[in-house]
């Protein structure tokens, strides 16, 4: 039998094993292709490409999501969420943080499968936990006799790993030539009571729902902690932008053809989905533009233009990122308005009593981010909201870094402006929101002139739309939105709530195994905080960190986040910056700071 040796990147996606080994197999990245192909081709495959346990699926366009413990949702994002009680043996972040000792070594915690192959764990923890199955249940999927280009070497290496691994003499029984895996042949049936003791949220399954974290570099499996940057796109996303080019692509709006009729429903589709999504009164308030940064463009030259006079007040606070600093600094300068800003104590929180002081019969507008791109920050937008219009101002809430991560919703919070990308949560990039009160939007002006935002147009003057059209002047872009509207559905077939609590969850176990590595600081320790842990280990540059982290396939973004005033008020001119998504697992953070406990052994060196 070919021994195959375990390698220090048992994390999910990668093979435990040195494929070198194996004469004749497909390398690594064509033998997870072919496990993909498949798990496809399982009935009931083509959009549950799942090979996990009954009830648990990937998710594809049309599906329902996995199976997810209802969650009773705040009515508001705002509230805390709780973890509720979850199973260890699905890579939980509450579950894994439980059984793993802080001082043990990082590799293989216990109560965890050490195995990427971590379907062979639930198999082994459902036989033994099944031992009375009930007759009759149809939560599972029947794998039928198939063959596949590799699918001998993969049932071979199956087989081998096994043998290794001692799967139970319990394991589910298996149609002959199968090798008793149950995602190769099912066990006859699995109680239907047990469906209700899968976890809440399976990041497992949701991982097979982004191609690209199957992705390699530097010859390790790909760990995508960049998110506070952008967020990788699922199937579903990447499948509705492929339908829309084959099927509906056309301008919108502007023809008697049955494909403007396609994408214009497709594209107000879209618009709809992101009013439900944030919650907004009606769709005529949700407003296309390239990203956040053109969102926030836009109110500065159109509704502030119209606003700000001479002497004016603009509050925005010290965790701002460049977006919403540089347009009002140069409505600023073209006005005669003054910026003030909101201080931040120690930990990077807003220093509420300090905004209050600032506030006065002066104060036009107030703009703040829901959560710190830089720290993680997430402010009482609620609160700041409900004091600025007791002074009588505006407010432009950018979130920016909160929708991908918590509930939002756009009236409970009274936000007059609500601004976010399409690429950070989950969607293409070069599209993005505006949402504005309808009255306020009614009252503005136009702040780009061309086609599609004009009722009448002659010599002398022009009669423009009414809102949102008003603002998307020319072709906008249409696919995108339309892939907007998909990754919301996507998010939404996960549940909000869910992903809040499982990241919450990942972000306090990332927090608690890096904050003690011998010479880290952490950047922004707020008691709320949402996916990013920003900070700087002694004796390194952060880049010199981001360039070790990708050595081992580990994506950060290490700089100064386009947000230096921050940075600068904790003394720091950059920082090494994590941001979690939905789709990291506790196996990615402890690779990350084995990487981090090994530089921090090297220490001593100067830094060049
Ligand atoms: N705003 C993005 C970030 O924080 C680009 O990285």
């Amino acid at each position: 039998m070919t021994m195959l040796t375990p390698t220090a990147d048992s994390l999910p996606g990668a093979l435990p094993f040195s494929l070198a080994a194996i004469p004749g197999l497909p390398d690594e990245t064509a033998l997870a292709r072919l496990a993909g192909e498949f798990f496809r081709a399982l009935p009931g495959g083509e959009a549950s490409s799942s090979p996990l346990a009954p009830g648990i699926k990937g998710l594809a366009i049309g599906e329902p999501g996995p199976a997810l413990q209802p969650f009773a949702a705040p009515s508001v994002g705002q509230a805390p969420v709780e973890a509720g009680p979850v199973a260890p043996e699905f890579g939980v972040p509450e579950a894994y943080a439980a059984a793993l000792p802080m001082t043990a070594p990082i590799s293989a915690p216990a109560g965890v499968p050490g195995s990427p192959y971590y379907f062979l764990g639930e198999a082994a923890a459902l036989s033994s936990a099944h031992q009375a199955p009930a007759a009759g249940a149809d939560n599972h999927v029947v794998a039928h006799p198939f063959e596949l280009p590799g699918e001998a070497a993969l049932r071979r290496v199956l087989d081998e790993l096994a043998g290794e691994r001692s799967l139970p003499a319990a394991a589910p029984p298996s149609a002959p030539g199968h090798g008793g895996y149950y995602f190769l042949d099912q066990p006859a049936s699995v109680p239907q009571s047990d469906v209700g003791r899968f976890p809440a949220f399976d990041v497992q399954a949701v991982r097979r729902d982004f191609p690209i974290l199957a992705e390699r570099v530097n010859g390790k499996p790909l760990v995508w902690f960049d998110n506070a940057a952008t967020t990788q796109k699922p199937q579903a996303v990447i499948d509705r932008l492929v339908q829309f080019y084959q099927h509906e692509n056309s301008n919108i709006h502007r023809a008697a053809h049955e494909l403007a009729a396609r994408s214009t429903d497709a594209y107000e589709a879209a618009r709809s989905k992101v009013a439900r999504f944030i919650g907004a009164g009606s769709a005529e308030e949700i407003i296309f533009v390239r990203g956040a940064t053109e969102a926030i463009n836009l109110v500065a030259k159109s509704w502030g233009r119209q606003n700000i006079r001479e002497g004016d007040e603009i509050i925005i606070s010290l965790l701002e990122h460049h977006a919403n600093i540089v347009p009002w600094q140069q409505l600023a300068a073209e006005t005669g308005a003054r910026i003030r800003v909101i201080p931040v104590d120690d930990r990077g929180q807003l220093l509420l009593e300090e905004y209050q002081r600032l506030l006065n019969d002066r104060t036009k507008l107030v703009a703040v981010s829901q959560v710190s791109n830089a720290l993680g920050t997430v402010t009482p937008v609620k609160e700041i909201v409900e004091l600025a219009h007791r002074a009588g101002a505006r407010v432009l809430v950018d979130g920016a870094q909160s929708v991908s991560h918590m509930r939002v919703n756009v009236q409970a919070i009274d936000a007059d402006f609500f601004v976010f990308s399409g690429h950070k949560v989950f969607a293409p990039t070069g599209i993005g929101v505006v949402y504005g009160k309808r009255d306020i939007l009614e009252d503005m002006p136009p702040w780009q002139g061309g086609g599609n935002m004009i009722a009448d147009v002659t010599f002398e003057r022009t009669l423009y739309q009414g809102v949102p059209a008003r603002f998307e002047a020319g072709t906008g872009n249409i696919a995108d939105a339309v892939g907007l509207g998909a990754a919301i559905d996507y998010m939404e077939r996960i549940g909000i709530e869910n992903i809040s609590r499982y990241e919450h969850d990942l972000l306090a176990y990332a927090t608690q195994r890096v904050k003690p590595i011998p010479g880290i600081r952490l950047i922004g320790t707020a008691d709320d905080k949402a996916s990013v842990l920003s900070f700087v280990l002694a004796g390194y540059r952060p880049e010199e960190v981001g360039a070790a982290l990708n050595e081992e396939g580990i994506a950060v973004r290490a700089g100064h986040h386009c947000a230096q005033p921050i940075l600068r008020r904790f003394g720091v001119e950059a920082t090494v910056r994590p941001s979690l998504a939905f789709y990291n697992t506790c196996q990615e953070v402890d690779l990350l700071v084995s990487v981090l406990q090994r530089l921090a052994r090297g220490k001593g060196r100067a830094v060049s």
